[in-house]
């Protein structure tokens, strides 16, 4: 597993405006859809291509375009969702797949309530959006549920990662072909479960608290 966090000032500028607890709701997710495609610009470095002639108005010469099997994108529900577009904007060829998962606030567990993704993921490649890898739960089994579905490469988006999840991925996913991309490695975890200093619950920012 490999861990890349985005060093940029944009990224910068737009995530401790992301944090600042006056940001209202609209305003959390257009950032977070920006934050989203200047993260998706380094995670899809190794986007798989192929070679194309094309006719320019001048000359034939050759060029590069998406390569099949298409990339999947698999927001995590529900906070992923406000990382969907910001994403397949940079990768119009994708297919989207969606995995609900839900974190038990007590054990801290994670298990999925819903999936809709093809059963046979051989060969593609894989990009997951969850804002938050908090405990590494959430991420480390829908990677997993990837995998068992033959994902063979698989790159993780999240705008905010503690060192805890961080630690869990590499010790649970050892070996594998995972990258997680990141805006920022915070601090910690605290008592609940909350990234320190973070932003707070994303899906609440996103969409308010239901
Ligand atoms: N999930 C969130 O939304 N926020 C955190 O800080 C941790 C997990």
């Amino acid at each position: 597993m490999r861990i890349h966090v985005v060093d940029h000032p944009l990224v910068a500028h737009k995530l401790t405006t992301l944090r600042d607890e006056r940001t209202d709701s609209p305003t959390f997710r257009r950032l977070a859809d920006e934050l989203v495609t200047l993260l998706a610009y380094e995670a899809t470095r190794d986007v798989r291509t192929e070679q194309v002639d094309i006719r320019t108005p001048v000359t034939g010469t050759t060029g590069v375009r998406l390569a099949r099997p298409r990339p999947l994108v698999v927001p995590i529900l529900r906070a992923g969702l406000g990382m969907l577009e910001g994403l397949v904007r940079l990768l119009p060829t994708a297919e989207v797949g969606f995995m609900g998962m839900i974190r038990n606030e007590e054990t801290l567990q994670a298990s999925t309530y819903a999936t809709r993704m093809p059963e046979d993921l051989s060969g593609r490649q894989v990009y997951v959006v969850d804002p938050m890898l908090a405990t590494g739960g959430t991420l480390i089994a829908a990677i997993r549920e990837l995998m068992k579905r033959g994902a063979d490469d698989v790159t993780a988006i999240c705008l905010l990662a503690a060192p805890e999840g961080v630690e869990a991925m590499e010790r649970e996913l050892a070996g594998k072909p995972v990258t997680v991309v990141t805006a920022a490695l915070d601090e910690r975890l605290n008592d609940q479960g909350y990234i320190v200093p973070g932003l707070g619950d994303a899906g609440d920012r996103m969409y308010g608290v239901v």
